[in-house]
This record gives structure tokens, C-alpha cells and sequence, in this order.
């Protein structure tokens, strides 16, 4: 049967670009002990000590600079619970605006090669949902504000027949989204040689595992 998204209580969906950065300074919060992020954002001079990690509003400020042009090119920014949680999805047919390759950092690129071939690889030109953030922030425990996040969004997927895809970037959010119906379809180490598995700077690290991960492959 088919279904239209809909979004209520105790989802809400962001439509005032004002509260964009409060969204960022969630995701901010929550990012900050993981462990690809650190990586991506300090590249091969990632350390504990660096002065960008110690400041929430810089960090704050980068993500807001990741969050608002998704905003504007169409993807679907939700909280939960007044902020216990936030997600940003983008629906079939909707994908982030490519970044000029020479303003990306080694890290990213490669991270991005990574999961561009393999999304294209398991979904070709099929039209899917893309869970790009997901953020519970840490002060918060509501129970059952990372579930609102996911369920409107897996109700309607399953109920077009349309796959959903995502990026775990550590082991633990793997484990929710494994909850969730997901499975590993790839999976690799970012910044091999460059960073430990903690996403610090490591001569010959192992690098940081992430996984590509998808619900409804070969339907629901
Ligand atoms: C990823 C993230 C959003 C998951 O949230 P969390 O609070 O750690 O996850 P929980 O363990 O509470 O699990 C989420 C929900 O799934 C349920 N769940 C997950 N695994 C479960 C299991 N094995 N058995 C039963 N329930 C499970 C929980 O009951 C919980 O339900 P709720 O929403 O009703 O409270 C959070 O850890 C986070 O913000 N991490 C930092 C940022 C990040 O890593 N984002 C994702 C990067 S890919």
C-alpha cells in the first residue's frame, strides 16, 4: 500500500532555517567522541590537544556549514521530543549538492569515493532514503526519541517498497541501526596509515571502520 510521509508528535519537522544552528550544535555535542569525525575535521593533525575540538561553537559553526545548504537543496530536518534527538533524511530523488573536489580534505574524499561506489553498486539508479544524521543529544535520555527519528521515514519506505540507506561511523550506532532493520552491505577503514581506530593521528594506523548499511534491499 502505498503511503504519504507523515510527520507528527514528538516529530517535528524543521522548516524555520533559524533553527539551524541549534540543530548544529546537537549534532556538534554529539559527534564529538566519534572517532571518524575527529578525522574528517582535523585531518592528519588530529589530536586530543587541537584547539578546533576544544571549542563546541567552532565546531558548531562547521556543522552548520554542512547542515544548511542540505537544508536548502531539499532534505528533511527533524526533532524529536523538543530536541532530545534531530535526524536530516533526504527522500528518494534528493541528494546533497556535490562539493567542489578541490576544497574537500584527503579524509573525505576518500571517504566519499568509498560509499559513493558502493551505494551505486548496491542501489544503482534505484530511488532510496538516505538517513545522513542522526544525533541523540547527550544530555538527553528521553526514551524513544532516537526511535521517533527512524519510524515515520521506515513506515513509509516500507510501505512504497523503497530501500533506505546510511553510513555507520562507529560500532555503536551499527548495533541501533542493526535494531532498526539494517543491514551491512560494505565496509571499510578511513585514513588507513594515517589514523588509529580512535580517529587520532597514528603513524601506520589501522584507520576507522564505518559501514554502509541498508534496510529493504529485497523488500520489506
Ligand atoms: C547513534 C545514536 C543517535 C544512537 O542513539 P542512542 O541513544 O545511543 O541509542 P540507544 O541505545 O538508545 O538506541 C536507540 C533506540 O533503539 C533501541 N535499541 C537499539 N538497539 C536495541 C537493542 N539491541 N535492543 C532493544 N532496543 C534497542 C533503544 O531502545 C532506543 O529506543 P528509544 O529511541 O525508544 O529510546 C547516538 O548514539 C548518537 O547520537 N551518537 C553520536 C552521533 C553518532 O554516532 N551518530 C551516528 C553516526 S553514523
Amino acid at each position: 500500500m502505498s503511503t504519504e510521509l507523515e510527520i507528527t508528535k514528538p516529530l517535528r519537522k524543521i522548516t524555520d532555517p533559524s533553527d539551524i544552528p541549534r540543530f548544529a550544535a546537537l549534532v556538534a555535542a554529539a559527534f564529538s567522541q566519534d572517532a571518524l569525525n575527529r578525522y574528517l575535521f582535523l585531518g592528519r593533525e588530529s589530536n586530543p590537544e587541537h584547539p578546533k575540538i576544544e571549542t563546541l561553537e567552532f565546531r558548531t559553526k562547521y556543522w552548520e556549514t554542512i547542515v544548511r545548504p542540505r537544508f536548502e537543496s531539499g532534505a528533511i530536518l527533524v526533532e524529536s521530543h523538543d530536541w532530545a534527538a534531530i535526524g536530516l533524511w533526504f527522500p528518494p530523488g534528493v541528494e546533497k549538492k556535490p562539493t567542489p573536489a578541490s576544497t574537500l580534505s584527503e579524509g573525505v574524499t576518500e571517504y566519499l569515493t568509498f560509499f559513493k561506489a558502493l551505494r551505486e553498486e548496491k542501489l544503482g539508479a534505484r530511488p532510496h532514503w538516505h538517513l545522513n544524521i542522526i544525533s541523540r543529544d547527550p544530555k538527553r535520555t528521553d526514551k524513544g526519541a532516537v526511535s521517533a527519528i527512524f519510524e515515520p521515514f521506515l513506515a513509509e519506505a516500507k510501505a512504497n517498497n523503497i530501500p533506505v540507506w546510511l553510513e555507520s561511523t562507529n560500532a555503536h550506532a551499527k548495533g541501533v541501526y542493526e535494531f532498526f532493520g539494517f543491514k551491512v552491505v560494505g565496509s571499510t577503514r578511513i585514513g588507513k596509515g594515517i589514523v588509529g581506530s580512535d580517529g587520532w593521528a597514528k603513524e601506520g594506523g589501522e584507520g576507522v571502520e564505518t559501514w554502509g548499511m541498508i534496510a529493504g534491499l529485497d523488500g520489506w
